[in-house]
């Protein structure tokens, strides 16, 4: 099954509040994109965002130029369905990470549980390679995966686990971490999973 198959499967249908991913707050995150200090009207990008409530927390920020990129268009509409007349506030990309061409740069780019699940090099070369082109100098890169001790899986699909450090070296030297945090994510089935944030600085 190919990887967008995979996903407008795994959304398709089902309550987005069941997904073990869901957060009713995406509070890490927004502690870490707060910690950017980004001006309102930057560009602001949330890659793999699915149905992620992130994006209504940054509409309340007034953050003026969000784009929310997924590969699974059932994911969006999802997300699209919940925001009604705000979804038409957000550029809605579906595509796959690996493979897109930004329309612009963006001062702020953050993925939580989407880099790990690039378990081949080139894919996380082509990954990297987006990234450093579309994230301005001086702009940032929020990244969120599963920890070292975190599972092996997620959505039935083998991730790569990362601490601060293989997260950094994985990166390269376009990107400077400038700060860490760990995070116990409870799955609305009542799992505990281990998560590792980090925050870069694009030089
Ligand atoms: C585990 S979910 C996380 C969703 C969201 N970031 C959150 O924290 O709630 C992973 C998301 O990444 C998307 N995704 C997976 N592989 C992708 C790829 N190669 N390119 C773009 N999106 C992808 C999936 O459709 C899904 O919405």
């Amino acid at each position: 099954m190919s990887t967008q198959s995979h996903w407008d499967k795994a959304w398709g249908g089902a309550d987005p509040q069941a997904k073990s991913w869901f957060q009713d707050a995406p509070a890490l995150s927004l502690r870490l994109i707060d910690d950017c200090a980004i001006a309102r009207g930057e560009a602001i990008i949330d890659v793999g965002g699915g149905a992620s409530l992130l994006v209504d927390a940054l509409m309340a920020r007034k953050f003026q130029n969000i784009s929310v990129l997924d590969i699974s268009k059932a994911a969006l509409q999802s997300a699209q369905a919940r925001l009604a007349d705000r979804a038409d506030y957000i550029k809605w990309l579906c595509a796959d990470a690996t493979d897109w061409t930004p329309a612009h740069p963006f001062r702020l780019w953050h993925d939580r549980a989407v880099f790990h699940f690039l378990t081949d090099e080139a894919d996380q070369a082509r990954y990297r390679a987006i990234a450093e082109e579309a994230i301005l100098p001086g702009g940032y890169l929020v990244m969120a995966t599963f920890a070292l001790d975190g599972p092996q899986k997620c959505s039935n699909l083998p991730v790569v686990r990362y601490d601060a450090q293989s997260m950094a070296a994985t990166l390269g030297p376009a990107f400077k971490l400038v700060d860490e945090a760990r995070e116990d994510h409870t799955t609305p089935g009542g799992m505990v999973q281990e998560f590792q944030y980090c925050r870069f600085l694009r030089i």
